[in-house]
């Protein structure tokens, strides 16, 4: 049986979320934004956090998978397939608006290892926008492999695996309200 243990409540998540929508809209002030997602984790986040943002702002979502044969939960039980990536990341969705000359938010559940994110990040600037910025929700720094920092940090996380509020085990737990560390999934 999986055990689920929260490590954040959706009051402190709707809260922290609020806040970084009003530091993104200090920063933006009189401008315009896309907020570019990363399927499928950061959708629920990307929609909390956009409607924090008063400024004019449309969505754009790109979709990422990392190379490689991960075990099934089967047969890895720890879950650590799910969670240690092969680091080479393809493009499984473009985005579909040009972010040329526009203020990119590229917003993502969580920052681990940073193979993910610095993929994406070089996939935008190729497109030179006019500022590329990055929200997560959640940062495990102890993961990195590679040197990348978030502008807009929810939450500061030890090395676990959590699920919830759009992060996943094998496609499950999106749907918590809560983030949890799952133990035994
Ligand atoms: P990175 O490339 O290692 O930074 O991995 C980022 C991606 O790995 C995230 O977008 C998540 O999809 C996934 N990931 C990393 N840690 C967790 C976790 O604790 N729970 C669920 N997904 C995770
Ligand atoms: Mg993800």
């Amino acid at each position: 049986m999986p055990d689920l243990k929260v490590l954040l409540s959706r009051d402190q998540i709707a809260k922290r979320v609020a806040e970084m929508g009003e530091e993104i809209a200090r920063d933006f002030r009189g401008q315009s934004i896309i907020f570019v997602g990363v399927l499928k984790g950061a959708a629920i986040f990307l929609s909390d956090l956009a409607r924090h943002v008063p400024l004019e702002a449309t969505f754009d979502f790109i979709g990422v998978s990392s190379y490689g044969n991960r075990p099934t939960p089967r047969e890895d039980p720890a879950g650590h397939a799910a969670w240690d990536s092969s680091g080479e990341v393809r493009l499984t969705k473009d985005m579909d608006q040009s972010m040329a000359d526009r203020n990119v938010i590229l917003v993502e559940d969580i920052l681990d290892t940073g193979l993910t994110l610095s993929y994406i990040q070089k996939v935008i600037l190729a497109h030179q926008p006019k500022s590329l910025r990055i929200a997560a929700l959640l940062d495990k720094p102890s993961r990195r492999k590679v040197q990348i920092q978030a502008d807009y940090i929810g939450f500061t996380i030890p090395d676990a695996y959590v699920v919830g509020y759009g992060l996943d085990y094998a496609e499950r737990y999106r749907n918590l309200p809560d983030i949890c560390v799952i133990s035994n999934p």
